[in-house]
């Protein structure tokens, strides 16, 4: 046994097993009471490292630690009787810059004289001789230097030659105070250096007594786990699953599924008491359990979250990310902000002239009052805000969005509306129009007749170059159709103060140019209060009259657009149906699973964000609720979604475009697709993506299983796609549309399909947010007031006759609704200083596999060409979709992107 006073002491091989560990190691702690002097800089620690010297001595079967130059490190001789080899280990501790979340619990009495962690090296290997794992190598790592962004801890352990390759490190935090553990090195092994990547929290003994085992970054099928590893690794899944019962405290870091119950807030006010989504009558995706009580008011309701709501500790990275620019911080700045625009906005008042509108990007921004940290939200979105330092004063500014600064009548042209639907912000609900006449599927007893009141020879007129029949033949007539999501939800909505509502058809033409042409939007009440149903189609003109009734119908359809896009393109088929996922993935598969490995990067920060959400957006009286057209039925809406649209095998680029008739097959195309659209700027991006995504998917899948009977037999992985169809997703288990996993392919298939949900189709859906809808007009977020022709009334029609403007004004959102999207949407638009970009950075798993690393660096030289892809599309003058006078690019699938707003940018995960 070996001893060396300030590095740390070597326990030597333990005679227990691995579930004994805990027990004994607490036993066995002997914490050498000298004090610790910390080092003042990386110079003395490397000093100090350098100094200690490891001689192997095969003759003698001993190792001899040499005492370096600083003098603090004992000389011992090794007298083992049998061969080893003497190893540093030096864990890497971040050190927690922003909240302490377990710290508060501990007790006064239980600090600890000294810094000290426990360590547990296990190998891969049994014990011949007994066929159970083998005792681990323990030893007590003291801490050995500090500064103000990290913490090492040393120590020297004795490997027996007979040992085997070291499979996975046990860590015990015996420190008052969780812990971030980034990894544990290795040096002086036979077999070389070794790292092994925590990027964990690990909670004090008093706190959390279950073992934390980091597993090196060799990946393992779970038959093929190395026997001595086998044990830990089905331990490690017990630990994150948990019992499914209490309240999940911040530090836990168990994965569990629950129904959205958690979003209204009954206690506090009967008009806050939101229906629990998912189960059968709202059909929903599962959010993560926090087990909280449920309110005394509606037991069916979960009681609101006192402070931060609970996500897996290791989801929530706000302590140590860089600049704190993450989902908590950003969004306790919407909490803090937005309350304060009142002092500029009313709460119920439009903007009184377009003047007015535009004065809200004024260079000097609205001075606010004074607020705490106004210094760090000044660091923390530099682009919003600017604080006078000589003053103190603090200003909010807006930044002028993109296309108006390229254009500031964009927002007024059919071009651009068109434009907008193959090469905006919600590029995922035009559809091919495949029957003719149009009519609705739902009930004529409660909606009213079902036709459509397109008629074919106002549309053939408007056309102009073709019938309709030739055109749906041709494949060149188009629809927005937000007609039976959305007329359910009419009488409901109309009944709220401040809004309305329509289900609304829009027809476009695919003209020569390869540009989509409006043609027409339907407009639909259905009966309601003794009225009939009520349907009017609206026409491009350059009639007076009906060209403000265009822009009026026009409002409301970019109304329907913007809520369908924040609702379901964007919180549902993103945000919200990935959570199930995360949860299933560190449920099921082990952190040596080469696919938890390989979503891993994918997932990161979600559940943390969509935990934020709950509080902050989608929650009753939320932001959402309080600036969209459906206003407190929002989420309803998006439950309706789910419940009619959403198909796990619809999330694939390539099934979404020829489900929406925007392709078809055809193995003679590049991408294996026929685009009937070929200037469709997200799918013409969107696919080099999805194919590189897919061929990098592909390699690495096909390394690890090369036979169908590796998928069918792996327990874990089938565990975890049962579980995403019949817990994440359980209100859709019984679909017939559930991929089966057989198959190689069938694995390439799925896990491409998340990983594109995950980075590129949310980057498409949210990071040009603030640029189409940061100047409203272009994007209402909500049409508060009806038609003019609608049920008429003469003093409506005499106003509208006399001042259209001022009517379509006070349609659109008030004043403090506008500028509470503009700066939510700003937000959320951004980019944080050290965002994570899609095959810019590989995972240590990877580069540790010469065939994965290969492969990767395949995947990111795709993803730099995709770059230069869109660089040349964006100027050629045969792209009319992104290119011409004032026209905005389509940049938002290049994978890279610099910090802020930039319309831009596709990280690995959802974050934002
Ligand atoms: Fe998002």
């Amino acid at each position: 046994m070996l001893k060396s006073q300030g590095l740390g002491s070597s326990i030597g091989v333990a005679p227990v097993t691995l579930r004994h560990m805990q027990t004994s190691l607490a036993r066995r702690r002997n914490i050498d009471g000298s004090a610790l002097v910390p080092y003042q800089n990386n110079n003395d620690l490397q000093k100090k490292l350098r100094g200690i010297k490891i001689k192997n001595n095969d003759n003698n079967g001993g190792l001899r630690l040499m005492s370096g130059p600083s003098g603090t490190i004992k000389a011992a001789l090794a007298t083992a009787t049998e061969l080893t080899t003497s190893v540093i280990t030096k864990v890497v501790v971040k050190k927690i810059t922003g909240e302490i979340t377990s710290s508060t619990i501990i007790k006064e009495n239980q600090l600890a004289t000294q810094k000290v962690l426990q360590l547990g090296f296990a190998s891969i290997l049994t014990d011949p001789s007994t066929g159970a794992e083998k005792p681990p190598i323990m030893v007590q790592a003291n801490l050995i230097h500090e500064d103000v962004v990290e913490e090492i801890y040393v120590a020297k352990l004795e490997v027996p030659s007979n040992f085997g390759e070291i499979g996975a490190v046990i860590v015990e935090n015996f420190n008052q105070k969780e812990m971030f553990i980034k990894e544990v090195d290795l040096d002086g092994l036979t077999s070389g250096s070794l790292t092994i990547p925590c990027n964990s929290w690990v909670q004090p003994k008093t706190v959390d007594p279950t073992q934390r085992v980091f597993f090196t970054n060799k990946s393992y099928l779970p038959s093929q786990t190395p026997a001595g590893l086998i044990s830990m690794r089905e331990a490690e899944l017990v630990n994150l699953r948990g019992n499914g019962t209490g309240e999940r405290q911040s530090y836990d870091r168990i994965y569990d599924y629950d129904v959205y119950n958690d979003l209204g807030d009954p206690n506090k006010n009967e008009d806050l008491k939101r229906p629990v989504l998912g189960g059968p009558t709202r059909p929903y995706p599962r959010r993560c359990r926090t087990g909280r009580p449920p309110c005394q008011t509606d037991p069916q309701s979960e009681q609101k979250a006192k402070g931060s709501i609970y996500v897996p500790r290791d989801e929530t990275f706000s302590d140590i990310k860089q600049a704190q620019f993450n989902a908590s911080t950003l969004l306790s700045v919407l909490r803090t902000i937005i309350p304060n625009l009142q002092v500029h906005f009313d709460r119920n008042a439009g903007f009184p002239n377009f003047e007015s509108i535009d004065a809200l990007f004024d260079v000097d921004g609205f001075n606010l009052p004074p607020l705490e940290s106004t210094t760090s939200f000044k660091d923390l979105l530099p682009w919003i805000f600017k604080l006078i330092s000589e003053t103190g004063e603090f200003f909010l500014r807006f930044q002028i969005p993109e296309p108006m600064d390229r254009n500031k009548f964009f927002w007024l042209s059919d071009e651009e509306f068109a434009r907008q639907t193959l090469a905006g912000l919600n590029p995922h609900s035009i559809q091919l129009v495949t029957e003719w006449p149009l009519t609705s599927q739902l009930d004529p007893a409660v909606y009213g007749p079902p036709e459509s009141a397109f008629k074919t020879l106002n549309i053939d007129r408007q056309i102009g170059s073709m019938t309709v029949q030739e055109a749906i033949e041709k494949k060149k007539l188009f629809i927005l159709d937000y007609h039976d999501l959305l007329l359910p939800y009419v009488q409901p909505v109309r009944a709220l103060k401040g809004t309305t509502l329509y289900g609304s058809r829009t027809l476009f033409f695919l003209d020569e140019d390869g540009t989509l042409r409006p043609l027409a939007i339907e407009l639909t009440r259905p009966p309601m209060d003794g009225k009939p149903q009520w349907k009017r189609v609206y026409e491009p003109s350059e009639k007076a009259t009906s060209l403000w009734l265009w822009r009026f119908a026009k409002a409301h359809v970019l109304a329907h657009d913007a809520g369908y896009h924040q609702l379901v393109s964007h919180w549902l088929r993103t945000h919200c149906a990935v959570e199930p996922y995360v949860i299933a993935t560190n449920r099921q598969l082990s952190a040596m699973h080469p696919i938890y490995r390989l979503l891993h990067p994918h997932f990161r920060y979600t559940m943390e964000i969509n935990a934020s959400a709950r509080s902050t957006l989608i929650d009753a009286g939320g932001i959402i609720e309080s600036t969209f057209s459906p206003l407190k039925y929002s989420m309803e809406l998006s439950s309706s979604a789910y419940d009619l649209q959403w198909q796990f095998d619809l999330q694939a680029l390539p099934a979404d475009l020829i489900h929406r008739g925007l392709a078809e097959e055809d193995p003679t195309a590049s991408h294996g697709l026929k685009l009937h659209i070929k200037d469709y700027p997200y799918a013409n991006d969107g696919l080099i993506l999805w194919d590189a995504l897919k061929q990098w998917v592909t390699e690495y899948v096909n390394h690890y299983y090369p036979s169908s009977y590796l998928v069918t037999s792996d327990t874990e992985l089938q565990a975890w796609w049962n579980e995403i169809r019949t817990k994440g997703h359980a209100d859709k288990q019984n679909e017939p549309w559930w991929p089966v996993l057989n198959t190689p392919q069938d694995l390439i298939d799925i896990v491409t399909s998340i990983a594109w949900v995950a980075s590129a189709h949310h980057a498409a859906v949210n990071f040009g947010q603030y640029a189409y809808s940061g100047y409203f007009p272009n994007r209402p977020s909500i049409t508060r007031t009806n038609m003019p022709t609608e049920d008429y009334n003469p003093t409506l029609w005499k106003s509208f006759l006399e001042k259209p403007e001022d009517l379509l004004l006070n349609s659109f959102p008030s004043q403090y609704q506008a500028t509470q999207v503009m700066f939510t949407l700003n937000v959320l638009s951004s980019h944080s200083p050290d965002e994570e970009y899609l095959g810019k950075n590989m995972e240590p798993s990877w580069n540790d596999n010469p065939a994965i690393k290969a492969a990767f660096e395949r995947f990111s030289a795709r993803l730099k060409e995709l770059e230069l892809i869109i660089d040349t599309r964006n100027v050629d003058p045969i792209l009319k979709n992104r290119t011409g006078a004032g026209v905005t690019p389509y940049e938002l699938l290049k994978p890279l992107s610099g910090p802020g707003v930039t319309g831009k940018g596709v990280p690995y995960s959802i974050s934002i």
